[in-house]
C-alpha cells in the first residue's frame, strides 16, 4: 500500500482517489498520528497544505525513516517542506502561482517524466515558490515561471512537484502518479473493485465466524453494498431490518424491500409509520424534527434486534471520507474523528459490537464493488436521499396528508427525470412542500393551495453544490402534471440557489 501524509490540504482525499482509479491501495494518514512504516507501505506521498513552509507553526514531519528508505513524492507543500529542509530556499513567489500553467522543460529520461509532453497543462495553487535547492536536486520539470516545478534528489527515489497532480486540470496528472507508484515504487496495479470484495468477504468470514450481525437497510447504495458483502461472508447470520418510518418516496418501502429479498437478503420490514408520525405531530422546528425522527428510529431498531437473539455485532455502512482522521483547519494535533449519523449511533444499552465493511472505500468505490458483486445499476445509481427523508423536505409540521401530497409531487418529477434520461445527469433531487398557499384559478373556479418546490442539484460530495440548468421544457411539463395530478397543490416554483449559500434541502 501507499501511505498519504496529509497536512490538510483540500485535495488530499484527491490524491487518494487518483490512486485507488490506478487500483493500488492506499491510505491516508494525518501528519501528526503517523504510523510505524512496515514492509506493506511501497511508497509514501505528502500532500500539500493550506500552511507556508515558512510559518512558525507549520506542520513538521520526521523523515528519517522514510526518505532515501522508500519512495517518496511530495506534492506541493510537500515538496517545498523537503526542499527547505534538505538545503534550498523557499520564498513567497512574486508572481502568484495559482491555476493553469504549461511545462517549458520536462527530463524524459527521468523515470517519473517519462511520456509527459513537453508543453503538458498543470495546475498551480501555490503562495510560496522553491527559490533554490540543494547540489543533490536534479531539477526535471519547469514552467515559464516555475523553475523547479519538479525535482529528483540524486541517488534516492525522492521526488518533489509543486503542481498539483490529482486536479483534473493537470491533464497528465494521472500519468505522473502512474509513473511515481509503477515506475518508481513498483507497485503492481491489482487493486480492483472485485479484489477487494473478494479480501472483505474472507475476512469478514474471519472475523465474524459464526456470530450473528443485525445490520440497518436503508434502501441507499452505502447499507445495501455493506448487505450484500456481509450476505456473501455469512449468509443468513446476517439479519437486515429495514424500517418504513413513514417518511420514504412513494412506494419506495414495497418496491426496496422486494428487490432486497430478490437479492437473497435475510431481511425484516418494519411499519413503524406511526410511531414517528406520533412523536412528529405538532413539532415544526427543524432540529427537534430531526431528533425525534433519530430517537424513533433508535427505539424501533433496538425493539426489532431484541427480536432476535443471540446478537453479537451490528453492522454499519460508514465509508472512508467518514473515517479519515481529519487535519484540523489550524493544523494543531488534536485530530478528530468524524463519526457516521445516518444510523444514528448505537444506544449503549444495546452492547454490540460494531462491524463496518465499507469503511475503507470512498462512494465511487462503494458503487464499483457493489456492481462487482451483483447489484443492479438502479439501486446503485440511486440518488442520495437523507435519513429523516421526506420530513426535512415539508416545512413545518409533519401530517400523513402532507406527507402523502408531497410522495405524489415528487413522484411525478423523479418519474420525470428517469423518462427525459436526465436522471442520471442530477447528482440529486426532490420536491419540497412549502408552508404557503396562494390563490389560483382552475377552470372557474377560484383556489387557495399550497406551493412546491422542485430542487435539483449538480455536486460530487454535498459539501457543495449548484442547481441544475434542467431544461424549460422539462420544468414547464412538471409543473403542468403536478398542479394536474396532485390535488391541493396549484403553484410550482423551481429553486435556483446554489451551496453555498444555500443548502441542498431546505432545513
Ligand atoms: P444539506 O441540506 O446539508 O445536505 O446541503 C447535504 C446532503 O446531506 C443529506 N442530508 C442528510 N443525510 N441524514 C442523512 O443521512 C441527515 O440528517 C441529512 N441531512 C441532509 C442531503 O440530502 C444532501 O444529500
Amino acid at each position: 500500500k501507499i501511505i498519504i501524509v496529509d497536512f490538510g490540504s483540500q485535495y488530499t482525499q484527491l490524491i487518494a482517489r487518483r490512486v485507488r482509479e490506478l487500483n493500488v491501495y492506499c491510505e491516508i494518514h494525518p501528519f501528526n498520528n503517523l504510523k510505524e512504516m512496515d514492509d506493506s507501505v511501497k511508497a509514501v506521498i505528502l500532500s500539500g497544505s493550506p500552511f507556508s513552509v515558512r510559518d512558525e507553526n507549520a506542520p513538521q514531519i520526521d523523515l528519517t525513516n522514510i526518505k532515501g528508505k522508500m519512495p517518496l513524492l511530495g506534492v506541493c507543500y510537500g515538496a517545498q517542506y523537503m526542499a527547505q529542509h534538505f538545503g534550498g530556499q523557499v520564498l513567497p513567489s512574486e508572481t502568484r502561482e495559482y491555476g493553469r500553467a504549461n511545462l517549458s522543460f520536462v527530463s524524459q529520461s527521468n523515470p517519473f517524466m517519462k511520456g509527459i509532453s513537453d508543453n503538458s497543462q498543470v495546475w498551480m495553487s501555490h503562495g510560496d515558490t522553491i527559490k533554490q535547492v540543494a547540489d543533490n536536486f536534479e531539477i526535471i520539470a519547469s514552467t515559464e515561471d516555475v523553475k523547479v516545478a519538479a525535482y529528483h534528489i540524486q541517488g534516492e527515489d525522492t521526488y518533489g512537484i509543486q503542481f498539483h497532480p490529482e486536479v483534473y486540470h493537470s491533464t497528465e496528472g494521472l500519468e505522473l502518479l502512474r509513473n511515481f507508484i509503477v515506475n518508481v515504487a513498483g507497485c503492481s496495479q491489482n487493486w480492483t473493485a472485485a479484489s477487494f470484495a473478494e479480501t472483505s468477504i474472507q475476512e469478514l468470514r474471519d472475523k465474524i465466524g459464526n456470530d450473528k450481525v443485525v445490520l440497518g437497510l436503508s434502501g441507499g447504495v452505502d447499507s445495501s453494498v455493506a448487505a450484500m458483502l456481509l450476505k456473501e461472508a455469512i449468509g443468513d447470520n446476517l439479519y437486515c431490518i429495514f424500517v418504513d418510518n413513514g417518511l420514504l418516496r412513494k412506494n419506495e418501502f414495497e418496491q426496496v424491500l422486494e428487490q432486497y429479498k430478490f437479492l437473497g437478503l435475510n431481511i425484516k420490514g418494519v411499519d413503524a409509520k406511526s410511531r414517528f408520525y406520533e412523536a412528529l405531530a405538532g413539532e415544526s422546528d427543524p432540529e427537534k424534527k430531526r431528533k425525534a425522527i433519530g430517537r424513533v428510529f433508535i427505539e424501533v431498531f433496538d425493539d426489532e434486534a431484541h427480536e432476535l437473539t443471540d446478537i453479537s455485532w451490528l453492522a454499519q455502512g460508514t465509508i472512508y471520507p467518514d473515517v479519515i482522521e481529519s487535519v484540523s483547519a489550524t493544523g494543531g494535533p488534536s485530530a478528530t474523528i468524524k463519526s457516521h449519523h445516518n444510523v444514528g449511533g448505537l444506544p449503549d444499552f444495546m452492547k454490540l459490537k460494531i462491524v463496518e465493511p465499507l469503511r475503507l472505500l470512498f462512494k465511487d468505490e462503494v458503487r464499483r464493488v457493489g456492481k462487482a458483486l451483483g447489484l443492479p445499476d438502479n439501486l446503485l445509481g440511486r440518488h442520495p436521499f437523507p435519513g429523516p427523508g421526506l420530513a426535512i423536505r415539508i416545512l413545518g409540521d409533519i401530517t400523513p396528508e402532507k406527507v402523502r401530497l408531497l410522495q405524489e409531487a415528487d413522484a411525478v418529477f423523479i418519474d420525470g427525470l428517469k423518462k427525459a434520461g436526465l436522471y442520471d445527469k442530477v447528482w440529486q433531487a426532490g420536491v419540497i412542500l412549502l408552508p404557503v398557499q396562494s390563490v389560483g384559478v382552475m377552470g372557474d373556479e377560484r383556489t387557495y393551495e399550497n406551493a412546491v418546490a422542485l430542487r435539483a442539484v449538480e455536486s460530487t460530495d454535498g459539501m457543495t453544490a449548484d442547481w441544475v440548468h434542467l431544461p424549460y421544457e422539462f420544468l414547464a411539463k412538471t409543473s403542468n402534471e403536478i398542479i394536474n395530478k396532485v390535488k391541493g397543490v396549484n403553484r410550482v416554483v423551481y429553486d435556483i440557489s446554489s451551496k453555498p449559500p444555500a443548502t441542498i434541502e431546505w432545513e
